[in-house]
């Protein structure tokens, strides 16, 4: 049975780790495939909230796989603790799996993280300072330390202290920072070593395998389409690739084996971090819709900026990605606004712009052309289908499935797990 894709369709936290909790419940197996710790997936089971940065959500079920994939950037003592902190919550994690080929984050990755954006001042990322950036740096210098290479004591400390000389020319030398000692990191490391060494495989052919034997495998996306490096809002963007191509790299399954791809989206838009923001709103409303909708980050606990849909962004999202579905989140904060707006083209000088563009300072010239739809009082919360849902919200959702060109597959209403309106059966859909 060929897999589902489960991607961000906007600037990230649009929701994927509910999405992904959601469609767990039948999977077999859940996979990462980019990113890393600067990922917040919030799942709310029962009114008991689980926070997760780097296990895949699907760890919360006990007969589901979880799998780190080769794609991943994995800060070892952060997964440990998130490892000790879902036993705490009474979570079984035998069955996580960790990708041998999967990079480190290194202590030096997130000091360089901090250093760089200070350095940058007032054009800073606003990055998450977990050295997500840095490590994938490594990563493409070919100067990156692997899970596989942690197992291996000697060629491990030979690689950090080839790492250490650089890190610590660049860390006296540019930033003037004290140096870093390799042999405290080596040993740091290894005690993350043999906690670790249960968990890891080649998953590339863990995965592959679950889906030849016909198991339901969900990958799981981290950040959003519009952060992708090469597809964002470059330089504003993350290291990696979250849009739907990223999951065949960072997995090793060929893209011949998704046949399913649910771009997952907020009823509004929200951005943490800078960079630009078309459809950004600086009023009240904005406030109103951060303060209902809890849009305060998982990670960092900054305050996101809030702003409409932008349907130039979702209709680029379904191009990139090739969405055959989509995911409506946080549909019950908008309740109570006298209009709801989306953003379907642009204005640049009396022109009308239907395409994303490349440049930045375009883009900041760019005005949003709005629709305006009629909002709604009515509390949604407790929907249980789509015909429960007023006429305003069906319009609403109904405008957001034409940009897409995709159906909509899921509404949620509420944080909780059960305030998940199903539309459509994303297994069946896959099951072709
Ligand atoms: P989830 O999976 C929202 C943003 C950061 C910053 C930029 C680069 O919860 O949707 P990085 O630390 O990745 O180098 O920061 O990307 N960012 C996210 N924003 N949700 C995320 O993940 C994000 N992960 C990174 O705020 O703007
Ligand atoms: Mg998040």
């Amino acid at each position: 049975m060929p897999a589902i894709a489960v991607v961000g369709a906007q600037f990230g936290d649009e929701g994927k780790g509910k999405v992904s909790h959601y469609l767990a419940q039948r999977a077999h197996m859940v996979v990462r495939t980019q990113g890393g710790n600067n990922a917040g997936h919030t799942v709310v089971v029962g009114g008991r909230i689980f926070r997760v940065h780097i296990v895949p959500s699907g760890v919360l079920y006990p007969n589901c796989r979880s799998v780190i994939g080769n794609g991943v950037v994995v800060d070892p003592a952060v997964l440990l603790q998130e490892i000790d902190y879902l036993r705490s919550e009474g979570v079984d994690t035998s069955r996580l799996i960790l990708s041998d080929r999967a990079h480190l984050i290194m202590p030096y990755h997130r000091l360089l993280d901090g250093l760089d954006e200070d350095r940058r001042g007032l054009r800073r990322i606003g990055t998450t300072r977990r050295g997500i950036g840095p490590a994938y740096m490594d990563k493409n210098a070919r100067l990156g330390i692997r899970v596989a290479d942690l197992m291996d004591p000697e060629g491990f400390r030979e690689q950090v202290e080839e790492n250490i000389a650089i890190k610590n020319d660049l860390l006296q030398k540019v930033y003037g920072q004290e140096p870093l000692s390799a042999s405290e990191i080596y040993e740091e490391y290894m005690g993350y070593a043999d906690r670790l060494r249960p968990f890891v495989a080649d998953t590339s052919r863990i995965v592959n395998d679950a889906i030849d034997a016909g198991e339901r495998v969900l990958f799981e996306g981290a950040q959003g389409s519009l952060l992708d490096v090469d597809h964002g809002t470059y330089p504003y963007v993350t290291s990696s690739h979250p849009i739907a191509g990223g999951v065949t790299i960072g997995s090793g399954v060929g893209p011949t084996k998704i046949s399913t791809v649910l771009g997952v989206l907020k009823a509004y838009t929200s951005r943490v971090g800078d960079g630009p923001f078309p459809t950004e709103l600086h009023d009240a409303v904005g406030d109103g819709i951060r303060e209902r909708g809890k849009e305060y980050g998982t990670t960092t606990g900054r305050p996101r900026r809030i702003g409409w849909v932008d349907g130039v962004m979702l209709r680029y999202a379904a191009r990139i990605n090739g969405l055959t579905h989509i995911a409506v989140n946080s549909i019950d904060v908008l309740a109570g606004l006298d209009t709801v707006k989306i953003a379907v083209a642009y204005d640049l000088d009396g022109r009308r712009i239907e395409d994303f563009p490349a440049h930045l300072r375009d883009l900041a010239r760019m005005k949003p052309i709005y629709e305006d739809f009629p909002g709604w009082d009515e509390s949604i919360t407790t929907a249980q289908s789509r015909t429960d849902l007023p006429p305003a919200v069906e319009r609403y959702i109904r405008r957001l499935e034409e940009i897409a060109g995709a159906k909509a597959a899921l509404l949620s209403v509420g944080r909780e797990h059960g305030q998940t309106i199903p539309i459509e059966d994303l297994y069946e859909h896959a099951n072709v």
